[in-house]
């Protein structure tokens, strides 16, 4: 079964006016791996029926479902460790020191997937307690996709997942066994939020982040959509936030919302507002 440009017109269309990503040439041989278990489901013979029925969202439910499954959740626990372990040090060395009269941290996981980015930063937290005893530390995971969030929720990897990244005493720390999945223990679970949110809205909180982490999620926007999302982000951020990208993603060059961060190589930090300063 091949993709027709009619078929990939259709699914593109309602994937990026959903979630703002598009599905690029070489994203779309997993359209088809992904596409295939649902037609079964839903009965349907071809791209081409399939696209028929959800252009211009004629079958609500079949859009949505369609639209869960172009999008990509890969994730797993402490992604691009060196990165991650300078995040962590980072909070530790800076933000720990400016927020002593609150004792509070306020990390958003935007396009958090199935949960494993902001659970990471959980362990990372809690294995701490030198630093972070007394403290109080808000992980708010958000994603577009309602299926992630709620796997994320549950906290349940197979051993597959859970064997991606995490270290076999964290596993065993942080997770119990149970009919050959992994179940995050109720120490785990109670320091994460979820929340099934679009980076394309309004941020979730009114309240400033001091840290996000927005990692592998604006690789496919679109250049104008990237920007008004970093725009999002800067509003959503205290003056001495942190911002983390994924590796292979950069915001020079993207926004004039937010530049490197001088103390934290790789990281950035909202660019101060110039006075006259068009938006960028
Ligand atoms: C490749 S995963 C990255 C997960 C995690 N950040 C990591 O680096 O391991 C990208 C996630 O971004 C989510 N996503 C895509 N578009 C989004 C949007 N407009 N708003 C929020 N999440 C979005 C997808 O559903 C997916 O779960």
């Amino acid at each position: 079964m091949e993709l027709s440009p009619f078929a990939v017109r259709i699914f593109n269309g309602l994937l990026e006016s959903r979630t703002g990503q598009q599905l690029s040439e070489n994203r779309l041989w997993r359209v088809e791996s992904t596409l295939q278990p649902l037609m079964r489901a839903y009965d349907i013979d071809g791209y081409d029926r399939l696209a028929t029925l959800v252009a211009g969202s004629r079958d609500p439910i079949l859009a949505e479902a369609v639209t869960e499954a172009l999008l990509n959740h890969e994730s797993f626990f402490f992604r691009d460790p060196p990165a991650f372990g300078q995040l962590v040090e980072a909070i530790a060395g800076r933000l720990r020191d400016s927020r002593q009269r609150d004792r509070r941290l306020r990390i958003w996981c935007a396009g958090c997937s199935t949960g494993q980015e902001p659970y990471s930063l959980a362990i990372s937290f809690a294995e701490k307690p030198e630093l972070w005893a007394g403290w109080t530390i808000d992980i708010l995971g958000t994603d577009v996709s309602r299926d992630a969030i709620a796997r994320a929720r549950a906290g349940v990897y197979t051993q597959f997942e859970i064997q991606r990244g995490l270290p076999v005493r964290q596993m065993l720390r942080w997770f119990d066994s149970r009919n050959e999945d992994w179940h995050a223990v109720a120490d785990l679970s109670r320091r994460v939020k979820f929340q099934v949110h679009s980076l394309l809205d309004i941020p979730p909180s009114t309240v400033p982040f001091d840290v996000i982490l927005c990692r592998n999620v604006l690789l496919y926007f679109a250049n104008p959509v990237r920007t008004a999302v970093f725009e999002r982000m800067r509003e959503a951020i205290t003056p001495d936030g942190v911002l983390m990208l994924g590796a292979g993603e950069t915001a020079l060059g993207q926004t004039r919302r937010f530049e490197s961060d001088p103390e934290i190589r790789g990281f950035y930090r909202p660019a101060l507002a110039q006075a006259g300063a068009r938006a960028a």
